[in-house]
């Protein structure tokens, strides 16, 4: 088993805000890993790290066997290698859904357009939209729209797929939808990284579960054991809170 991604001692900083504070990670090729934490623990900015969206301050990546972190790496060539779907889905809203399939392809892949449009739908059959090809954007339910942006990013053959809280825009009944097209790709085989607020998701796919707060890893390891017997007190407080909305801290109640 060769290692997808490795972080070493990742820092980020905005101006004077550390936001990431000595992050290291591994995560092996095939494995699930999903991130979780509150809000503004730097969950999307350590994804964005690992295709250098954001560049590091300090610490070094490998994704992909490359070292993202090297100032003469072959950036292009590696992010093609990457899936990335966020919560906004980002389609061009006037192609149709198999032009939306088909143009990074031909223009980054210099793909033929019958290549690119075989893949296209044959990734608009893996998650379920098969008859959708020729239907635009604004047609489509929330939960649809994010299934073509999952059938975009595969199109391209990615060997690592991130995900940045794929279902958190969606109305709840949309959800399943889209976890089931996650979850039938985990069992394919796909190296995923997953932020997500989906603790069933997390349970029952991931292989790891990382919980995250104030820019720090603060506790991960296999999901029954983070989600359901968390030796850290503040994963205990977040899963409080995630699992029971209307709880106050004590804190909160003073
Ligand atoms: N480009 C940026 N410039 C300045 N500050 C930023 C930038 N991106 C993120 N931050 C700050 O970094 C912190 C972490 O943000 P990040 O988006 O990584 O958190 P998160 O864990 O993904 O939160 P959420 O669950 O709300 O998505 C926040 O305080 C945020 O305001
Ligand atoms: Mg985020």
């Amino acid at each position: 088993m060769s290692d997808a991604v490795v972080i070493e001692d990742l820092h980020k900083s905005f101006g004077p805000l550390e936001v990431l504070t000595g992050i290291d990670l591994t995560v092996t090729s095939g494995e699930v890993v999903c991130v979780i934490g509150p809000s503004g623990s730097g969950k999307s900015t350590l994804l964005r790290c690992v295709n250098l969206l954001e560049s590091p301050t300090r610490g070094r990546i490998h994704t992909l066997g490359v070292e993202i972190t090297d100032p003469d790496c072959e950036l292009d060539a590696l992010r093609r290698r990457i899936g990335m779907v966020f919560q906004q889905f980002n389609l061009f809203g006037h192609l149709t859904v198999l032009d939306n399939l088909t143009i990074a392809q031909r223009r980054v892949l210099r793909r033929t357009r019958a290549e690119a449009e075989r893949i296209a739908r044959e990734n608009l059959d893996r998650v379920g939209l098969g008859d959708k090809a020729g239907a635009y954007p604004a047609h489509l339910s929330g939960g649809q729209q994010q299934r073509v942006a999952i059938a975009r990013s595969l199109s391209m053959g990615p060997e690592l797929m991130l995900f940045d809280e794929p279902t958190s825009a969606l109305d709840p009944e949309l959800v399943g939808d889209v976890l089931t097209v996650m979850r039938d790709l985990a069992t394919e085989g796909m190296t995923m990284l997953v932020v997500t607020h989906e603790m069933a998701f997390a349970r029952d796919v991931a292989d790891r579960v990382v919980f995250m707060d104030g820019g720090v890893i603060v506790e991960q390891g296999a999901p029954a054991a983070v989600l359901g017997d968390p030796t850290e007190e503040r994963t205990r407080t977040f899963l409080r809170r995630v699992l029971d909305p209307t709880h106050l801290s004590d804190a909160e109640l003073d």
